[in-house]
């Protein structure tokens, strides 16, 4: 537990820590803000390991990572190979030229030995019609045209990572499994839809959401919170720990299983409309700019414009998209709602969001402990939470050890 027994000064600072990074979606670094200067990150990154003969695409490859991942660089296959012996990377980028035979026969080398073939790799070509991508297809693996553009490069990064993480749900029980998989499906799946214009069913949506109440139901949850971890996704990391958080507040607080359902819905459906937000501005390490600032604000506009789309959306899920930033003294967002114009929706909403970005891993900031979170939640005083529901929060939480442990 965090002691409250600090000096004024740090008081201060701490609070406004706090609120600068729940308005922000987390995107301030604690470390930047306490010194002024931009510090290194928190946790360590992941690491990805680019094969490429050419200086240059390598370096601009490099360049373009880093911050988001530890990267190192090789020109050949003998120098990946001695790498290899000290350091599994979470990703290889292989260049199709690398030298002495070619990329295809790095891949096949990684495939086939027992310490490199759960390796993530993306294999990178100037042609889409090579042996070389034949091979990346029969094996699964990521392909990345050069040139690329960042926003390609980091789809496949991402991607390449995810999959990875994804294919060990695999091996948990089958309601976990599917609360995870189902979830995915449902975040990669909906941006794609809306914007071809085709029909979204909530039902289907709602349905994918179900093993998730089910978990909660049966205080079964800590795999969930466990599984999810590593992810590459941030956004998806988040929606899915305040749709569990969200549920299993609403079952403390008596709610029915419709509720719940609706509960968990909202959560993994409140930060939808990040979708739209640049990948530079959703995972900037440093300082956001004013409009940059706007720019990550906007999400909850882009979340109300998307949900619109979907026929005979309850009008909880909104309320959980459209006010989880509001306030209750009205400084919050989009709207400046205040007092009794935020229903108890929107109150619980606000909660299990700030808690979720405490609690949340980011590259450029510690994942607060859930107590700490907790007692921190509680200095940003009556004007910003609702102190009733905060109060019943922190009991449920302290009470469920195996969230907790599993946060
Ligand atoms: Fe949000
Ligand atoms: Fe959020």
């Amino acid at each position: 537990m965090v002691s409250l027994a600090r000096s004024s000064v740090s008081h201060i600072v701490r609070v406004q820590e706090v609120c600068a990074e729940t308005q922000g979606e987390g995107v301030v670094s604690l470390a930047e803000r306490s010194d002024g200067v931009d510090a290194p990150p928190y946790i360590p990154l992941k690491t990805v390991f680019i094969v490429d003969p050419l200086t240059r695409h390598r370096g601009d490859l490099a360049e373009a990572l880093r911050g988001q991942y530890e990267v190192e660089e090789f020109a050949d296959a003998p120098a990946l190979k001695e790498r290899l012996r000290a350091l599994r990377p979470s990703l290889i980028l292989v260049d199709e030229a690398t030298p002495p035979d070619g990329g295809g026969a790095v891949v096949q080398r990684l495939r086939e030995s027992q310490a490199t073939h759960s390796i993530p790799i993306v294999g990178m070509t100037r042609s889409g019609g090579s042996r070389f991508v034949s091979l990346l297809h029969e094996a699964e693996l990521g392909i990345l045209i050069k040139p690329a553009t960042l926003h390609t490069l980091y789809d496949a990064v991402t991607h390449a990572i995810c999959k990875s993480v994804e294919d060990e749900w695999q091996t948990l029980e089958e309601n976990q499994r599917l609360a995870l998989t189902q979830t995915i499906a449902v975040f990669r799946d909906l941006p794609d839809q809306i914007m071809n214009g085709e029909p979204i069913e909530y039902v289907s949506i709602r349905e994918s959401c179900a093993p998730i109440v089910t978990a909660v139901c049966n205080n079964q949850f800590s795999d969930l919170l466990n599984g999810v971890k590593g992810h590459d996704n941030y956004s998806y990391v988040h929606s899915v720990r305040v749709a569990i958080l969200l549920a299993h507040f609403g079952r403390e607080l008596g709610l029915p299983r419709d509720d719940l359902l609706t509960l968990g819905t909202g959560g993994v459906l409140h930060d939808l409309g990040k979708v739209a937000i640049p990948h530079y501005v959703l995972n900037k390490p440093g300082r956001l700019t004013p409009e940059e600032w706007v720019v990550m604000r906007s999400h909850v506009d882009r979340s109300i414009e998307l949900l619109d789309c979907i026929e005979h959306l309850p009008r909880g899920v909104m309320t959980i998209a459209a006010q989880h930033h509001e306030k209750l003294d009205g400084t919050g967002y989009p709207h400046g709602l205040k007092g009794s114009e935020l229903n108890e929706l929107a109150r619980m909403a606000a909660i299990v969001d700030v808690f979720g970005a405490l609690t949340d891993q980011r590259i450029y900031k510690p994942p607060h402990a859930p107590d700490a979170a907790l007692d921190m939640m509680r200095e940003m005083g009556p004007n910003h939470l609702d102190q009733h529901l905060l109060t019943l929060f922190r009991s449920m939480l302290l009470d469920t050890a195996s969230v907790v442990q599993a946060l």
